[in-house]
Order: C-alpha cells, then sequence, then structure tokens
C-alpha cells in the first residue's frame, strides 16, 4: 500500500549497476510470470554486464533506465530500449513496482518518465509486451494509451519462451506535418 509520499523518478546514475541488478532480481523472484527471462539465467549475469546496461541506460536516446524512489530509496524501474533496425521506435521493459508501493503513484510515474523520454528521443512509438493474466498491468498500460496489437505471440525465436501481447502507443508527431 501506499503512504502518500511523495514519489521521484529519475534516470540511473552510470555507476548504479548493482542497484539496477537488486531491481531486476526482486522484479524476476516477485512476479516470474511477468517477464519472459528468467530470474536463474538473468541471475548468472557478470557485473559487467548490469554495469554495461546502467551506463547506456544513464544518458541515451537508444537506452534508458528510469528508477523510481521514495524518500530515497529505490522502489521500481522500468527500461527503454530501442530495438535493432527501427530507430523510430522505442519499446518499455523491465516495468516493476515493489509490492509495498503499488495502488499508488509511482507506476504512472515510471510510465510517465519513459513515454517522455521516448518523445524527447525523436520516436514515432512505444512498444512493450505484455503477459495474458497480467490484469494491473494491462489496465495501467490501457490507461495510459497502449492499445493491444493482437493475440499472445513469442517475445523471440525461441519456441519454448512465453508467449505475451504486444502493445503499442503511437506518440504525436513532434513536428506538424508539412503541406505538399
Ligand atoms: C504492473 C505494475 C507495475 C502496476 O503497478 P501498480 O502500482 O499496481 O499500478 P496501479 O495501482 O496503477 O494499478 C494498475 C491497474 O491494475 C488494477 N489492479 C491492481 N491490482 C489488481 C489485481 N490484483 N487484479 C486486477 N487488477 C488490479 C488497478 O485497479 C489499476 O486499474 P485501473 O487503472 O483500471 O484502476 C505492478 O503491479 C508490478 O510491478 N507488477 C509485477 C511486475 C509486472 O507485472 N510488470 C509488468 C511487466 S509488462
Amino acid at each position: 500500500m501506499t503512504d502518500g509520499t511523495e514519489i521521484r523518478t529519475r534516470h540511473i546514475a552510470s555507476d548504479e549497476g548493482p542497484l539496477l541488478r537488486r531491481l531486476r532480481l526482486a522484479a524476476l523472484t516477485d512476479a516470474p510470470a511477468a517477464f519472459w527471462q528468467t530470474r536463474d539465467i538473468v541471475g548468472r549475469e557478470p557485473a559487467s554486464t548490469w554495469s554495461r546496461l546502467a551506463r547506456e541506460g544513464a544518458a541515451s536516446t537508444r537506452n534508458v533506465v528510469v528508477i523510481a524512489e521514495r524518500t530515497g530509496e529505490a522502489i521500481g524501474m522500468v527500461q527503454g530500449l530501442t530495438p535493432s533496425r527501427r530507430a523510430w521506435l522505442r519499446e518499455l521493459a523491465a516495468m516493476w513496482v515493489a509490492p509495498e508501493a503499488r495502488g499508488g503513484a509511482a507506476a504512472d510515474a515510471l510510465v510517465l518518465a519513459a513515454v517522455d523520454w521516448a518523445c524527447r528521443a525523436g520516436a514515432e512509438a512505444v512498444k512493450l509486451w505484455v503477459a495474458p493474466r497480467n490484469e494491473p498491468a494491462r489496465r495501467l498500460y490501457a490507461r495510459h494509451g497502449f492499445v493491444a496489437l493482437g493475440g499472445p505471440q513469442p517475445v523471440t525465436d525461441d519456441p519454448t519462451v512465453k508467449t505475451f501481447i504486444p502493445m503499442l502507443r503511437p506518440l504525436y508527431p513532434a513536428r506538424p506535418p508539412s503541406r505538399r
């Protein structure tokens, strides 16, 4: 539950690989069905992987990691990525709010920060994947203008991986269309 304390969001700092690891493993432990990656595999990633992800997520138009904090303590995260060969698109991933902070402002703040980042990066749309039975996440994303693109599909080429529903939110063009 939330106690009304203010939630702040910020981009991760380039030296915060250990924080990113802690949050991501907490998410995969708390809600394994919500993500296609598994805690076992992600938990084996070396420190260098987390350092790289934090560096890339700190100050880039291609990648971002947004942290939500309450009274200085990290209580959630979301990752923004640019899929290869789709410079116009950003993907929102690894969204998580700690159970004790749910039902408050954190989830909205994280989605808004990720969408704001995508707009500033010049993207035309934001895409994400959500588990079919993940009602809280589906409702959250729908509230923010994401629309399901169809039924459950594999996220990767691996047929053994769980299926997820793709959702898309178009972003308004930064410039009005030019006259012909
Ligand atoms: C998804 C998540 C970030 C949402 O955070 P939150 O703080 O619960 O978000 P909100 O309080 O805004 O709730 C979102 C919606 O779910 C609803 N909801 C909350 N708990 C619910 C439940 N148990 N069953 C169904 N709906 C529920 C809320 O009423 C709200 O819907 P509304 O906008 O129609 O009122 C959080 O639940 C979470 O981290 N879950 C585990 C990880 C995860 O699923 N990540 C998403 C991966 S795509």
